[in-house]
């Protein structure tokens, strides 16, 4: 049977949750609620059903799930009191903006024996699940670094994405998505150290885009780059193995493979540079590596709330854990820290 929800805040990403609850083979929308009248409005001209007031819809006992899709400093307040009004709670991402906020959501959730996740939907993207699959397959060799950048050039968002007092800023807008990819993608490595620069190019409040390095305890590097001023963009994906390179160019674009096959060459010819000449540089022979590319693997993003009904049934465990929303938050306090100080910020996350 399908689960009712409700979604409060209606706006970009409200509405996207509504038109996918409408889409869904698990959840039924009962209504909508945004702090906004107009956009209440709007929702009753589309056919949703809105609710005068959140503690309206906290009250309805038709409401099984709530979905939190408001500016980000409002998440914790919000889930708090869905959860101890008894609905199981999603969050939009980032979940809140600190470890202790993200505790008192846990604690009510535990307390109310209620489901609470957060919608890191794009652990569903095609490009993430490329980068997993070759890990599984082991087809570069060991990966021993991973290169993920989203770029864009309108500069950060006029809305309530440059403000510090609604959380703002490209680190927690889009860099928490990279992030918990790439925990997403190498679970069971602890990050050991993390540096961050952030960009403050068309905003001075908050940051409008960040660089992150990760160092994993295998030794892994992993990369994360969000940026909006880049007028040309770099590829999605750039993933070294001992054995191979990949790489996705843009989001949908196959990934390029290339494996070598035997180390040894028998002879190099030198590329004459501009000034000199390097065999270090030169392109392998053509017979000592393998070129290849296929389609990235499917994905439904519908399994997000597929799995989220089954947890709430007690039948399968929920995707996101509590564990996984505290590893990204406190990567993301680090990069703060990192940031502020200028230094490498030692962790054990
Ligand atoms: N997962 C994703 O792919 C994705 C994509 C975009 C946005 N988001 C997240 O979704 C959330 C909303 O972003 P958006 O782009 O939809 O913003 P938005 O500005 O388009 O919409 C936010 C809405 O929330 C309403 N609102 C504000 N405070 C409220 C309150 N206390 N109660 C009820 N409604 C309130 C606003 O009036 C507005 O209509 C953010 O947390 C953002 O990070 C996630």
């Amino acid at each position: 049977m399908k689960k009712n929800i409700a979604i409060v805040g209606y706006g970009g990403m409200g509405g996207w949750h509504a038109d996918h609850a409408r889409n869904s083979d698990v959840l039924n929308l009962v209504g909508v609620y945004d702090i906004k009248p107009e956009r209440n409005e709007l929702a009753r001209s589309r056919g949703i059903h809105a609710y005068d007031s959140f503690e309206e819809l906290l009250a309805d006992p038709n409401v099984e799930i709530v979905t939190i899709a408001t500016p980000n400093e409002v998440h914790c307040p919000i889930a708090v009191a869905a959860l101890d009004a008894g609905k199981h709670v999603v969050s939009e991402k980032p979940v809140t903006l600190s470890s202790a906020l993200l505790d008192k959501m846990i604690d009510a959730a535990n307390r109310n024996n209620r489901i609470f996740t957060v919608h890191q939907n794009r652990r569903w993207d095609n490009e993430i699940l490329a980068v997993k699959e070759l890990k599984e397959k082991d087809e570069l060799g060991e990966i021993f670094n991973v290169e993920s950048r989203v770029h864009g050039s309108r500069g950060i968002p006029g809305d309530w994405r440059a403000k510090k007092e609604h959380g703002g800023g490209m680190l927690l807008d889009w860099g928490v998505h990279l992030i918990d990819q790439a925990l997403f993608a190498f679970p069971d490595d602890p990050v050991v150290a993390v540096y961050a620069r952030f960009d403050n190019i068309t905003n001075k409040e908050v940051d409008d885009g960040c660089r992150v390095v990760m160092k994993f305890e295998s030794g892994l590097n992993y990369y994360v780059e969000v940026g909006t001023s880049n007028f040309i963009s770099l590829p999605r994906f750039y993933i070294q193995g001992i054995n191979g390179t990949a790489l996705i160019e843009d989001w949908g674009k196959p990934i390029k493979i290339v494996s070598c096959n035997q180390w040894a060459e028998s002879d190099v010819t030198p590329i004459k540079a501009a000034s000199g000449i390097t065999k270090t540089m030169a392109p392998r022979d053509e017979k000592t590596i393998t070129t290849y590319e296929r389609p990235l693997p499917p994905s439904d993003v519908h399994d997000f709330y597929r799995n989220l009904c089954k947890a709430i049934d007690g039948v399968e465990p929920q995707l996101i854990t509590h564990d996984q929303m505290r590893r990204v938050m406190k990567i993301m306090e680090a990069c703060f820290e990192s940031d502020r100080t200028g230094e490498v910020v030692r962790t054990n996350i």
